[in-house]
């Protein structure tokens, strides 16, 4: 595939100092991880969020949820980071300051390589207690677990005896504040802000390129399709994050590694 840059965004990243870079589900769709509402195979069209991503979701059925979260955990051990989480490490080698602010639950940027990712909406591999919230340790290893999960009883809480739940935000829920007020700062203060592989449906986080355009940052979206930031982005590159960016890190600095 042969990816046209435009020279404005390769001008616009050679000055820049900060660079934020948002991304969403689409980031880890070439690792194998299924996306939330691409047709098909988006989570969220083959799963029902109500029975299985909200805090009374687990107080109806605890196991479902559990088993189901412990599926799709097993999915991200078992994943490896693609060309898309490996050329924002290197854009990080480049520019003073990037910030990767995620909306995704895996570990894939730190596992590239990535340093201070702000997880927006909490890891699959930080359970907490239902309860009292403590951090809950789980086994090293890899579950085998059957596509789509299975009944599984959750772990209880080494202090309180609670049930433990993902570490995720579910609908209905806050996000962590530290982590927001650390990507809304992010986001006022770049340069450059890339929005990659998000539908950018989902709020607050689909708020953060508005904040970053109200401050003069150049925003530029990677997605395989149209969202509704195509009118908002100064750039929209259409086609797979894993081979857009490393294309963008090639035109600006020369062949990535
Ligand atoms: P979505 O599933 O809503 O959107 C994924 C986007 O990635 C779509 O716009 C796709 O076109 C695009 N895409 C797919 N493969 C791609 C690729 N290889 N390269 C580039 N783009 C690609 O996922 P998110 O926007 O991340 O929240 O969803 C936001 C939130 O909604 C999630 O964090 C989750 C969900 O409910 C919670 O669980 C709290």
């Amino acid at each position: 595939m042969t990816v046209e840059i435009p020279s404005q965004l390769i001008t616009a990243l050679r000055d820049a100092n900060r660079i934020v870079f948002l991304t969403g589900a689409g980031v880890s769709a070439e690792s194998g991880i299924p996306t939330f509402r691409d047709a098909l195979t988006g989570l969220w069209e083959r799963y029902d969020p109500e029975q299985l991503a909200s805090a009374d979701a687990f107080r109806r059925d605890r196991e479902l949820v559990w088993g189901w979260y412990e599926w799709r955990r097993m999915r991200v051990l078992k994943a490896q980071p693609n060309g898309a989480h490996r050329a924002i490490v290197e854009f990080a080698s480049k520019v003073p300051s990037v910030s990767v602010i995620t909306q995704n639950v895996d570990d894939l940027h730190e596992r590239a390589g990535c340093e201070n990712v702000i997880h927006l909406h909490g890891r699959l591999d930080r359970p907490i207690c239902f309860a009292c919230r403590r951090p809950h340790e789980l086994p090293t290893g890899i579950p085998e677990e059957p596509e789509g999960g299975r009944r599984l009883a959750p772990p209880r809480c080494e202090y309180c005896g609670g049930y433990v739940r993902p570490g995720v935000v579910w609908f209905g829920e806050s996000l962590c504040e530290s982590e927001w007020t650390a990507a809304a700062d992010a986001c006022r203060k770049c340069d450059v802000l890339f929005s990659v592989g998000t539908s950018s449906l989902v709020q607050p986080a689909a708020s953060l390129p508005v904040t970053a355009a109200r401050r003069r940052a150049t925003v530029v979206q990677i997605n395989l399709g149209p969202t509704s930031l195509d009118v908002l982005a100064h750039f929209n590159l259409v086609g797979p994050a894993g081979v857009i960016l490393p294309a963008l890190y090639d035109a600006v600095w020369g062949a990535s590694k």
